[in-house]
C-alpha cells in the first residue's frame, strides 16, 4: 500500500520534507557515517577545491559579476587599491572561507538535526535576494553547474584514495551522490522551483504521448 504523504506539510515543515526525500532516496545514518569517514580524506584537498571552484566562477563574466557586487556587511568597507585590497578581493576571501566551512560542516556533522537542516536550507536561501544580500540573486543555472563541478572533485578524491577499499569507495560515492541531490533540493526549494507551478518555458511544446512512469 502506498504511504500517505501530506502535501501541505511538505511545504511548511522542513524536517518532514527532508524525511520524505531521504527515505525516498534511502539516505540514512550509514551514509552520514560514510560522509564523516571522508573528512580526513577530503580536508587536505580543500584549498585546491576552493581555488579551482573560484577560478571557474571567475572564468565567465556572468558568474564573476556576482563577486563584484557589494554584499551586505561590506557596506562600510573602504578600498585600499595600493595595498592590493579591493572589495572584490576581501569579499572573495571571505566567501572562499565560507565554502570550506560548508564542506567541513557536511563532512563532520553526525547528527542531521533541525538546525543542520536549517543551515543547508540557509545556504540555498543566501543565493537568492530573499535570503542573501538584496543585490544578489544568483541564477540557479550557475548553482546547478557548480554543484556538478564540486561533486566531480569529490568523486576524483574518493576514486584516487588509497585509504578506502573498493566496497567503501562504492558506499562513499553513493552517500556523496545522495548528499548532492539533497543539497540541490535545498537550493531548488529556495528558488521556488519545487513549490510553484511552471512559470515559463522556452522549449516548444512537444506532445509526448505518455510518461513512462504513469
Ligand atoms: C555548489 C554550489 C554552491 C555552494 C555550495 C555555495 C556555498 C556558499 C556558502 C556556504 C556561502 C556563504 C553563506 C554564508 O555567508 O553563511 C555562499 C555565499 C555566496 N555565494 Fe555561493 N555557493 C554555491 C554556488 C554559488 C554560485 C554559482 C555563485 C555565483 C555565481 C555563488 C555566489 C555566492 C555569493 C555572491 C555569496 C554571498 C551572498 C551574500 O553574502 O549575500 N555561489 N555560497
Amino acid at each position: 500500500m502506498a504511504e500517505t504523504i501530506d502535501r501541505t506539510r511538505l511545504i511548511t515543515d522542513l524536517r518532514y520534507r527532508f524525511n520524505y526525500l531521504s527515505k525516498f532516496i534511502d539516505f540514512n545514518q550509514d551514509d552520514i557515517t560514510m560522509l564523516n569517514k571522508l573528512e580526513p580524506i577530503v580536508s587536505p584537498n580543500l584549498p585546491t577545491i576552493v581555488e579551482t571552484v573560484y577560478k571557474k566562477l571567475y572564468s565567465y563574466d556572468i558568474t564573476k559579476e556576482y563577486f563584484l557586487m557589494r554584499h551586505d556587511g561590506f557596506e562600510n568597507f573602504s578600498l585600499d587599491k595600493e595595498a592590493g585590497i579591493t572589495l572584490d578581493s576581501i569579499q572573495v576571501d571571505y566567501r572562499k572561507d565560507m565554502l570550506s566551512v560548508f564542506i567541513k560542516h557536511i563532512l563532520t556533522q553526525n547528527d542531521w538535526n533541525d538546525s543542520f537542516l536549517e543551515y543547508l536550507s540557509r545556504v540555498g536561501e543566501i543565493h537568492t535576494n530573499r535570503g542573501g544580500s538584496a543585490s544578489i540573486n544568483v541564477d540557479y543555472l550557475h548553482i546547478n553547474a557548480l554543484l556538478c563541478i564540486l561533486e566531480n572533485h569529490f568523486i576524483d578524491i574518493i576514486w584516487n584514495s588509497d585509504s578506502l577499499n573498493f566496497h567503501d569507495k562504492r558506499k562513499a560515492l553513493n552517500a556523496l551522490n545522495k548528499f548532492f541531490w539533497i543539497q540541490n533540493h535545498f537550493f531548488t526549494m529556495q528558488y521556488g522551483l519545487s513549490l510553484k507551478e511552471r512559470q515559463m518555458s522556452t522549449v516548444p511544446t512537444v506532445n509526448l504521448s505518455k510518461c513512462f512512469f504513469r
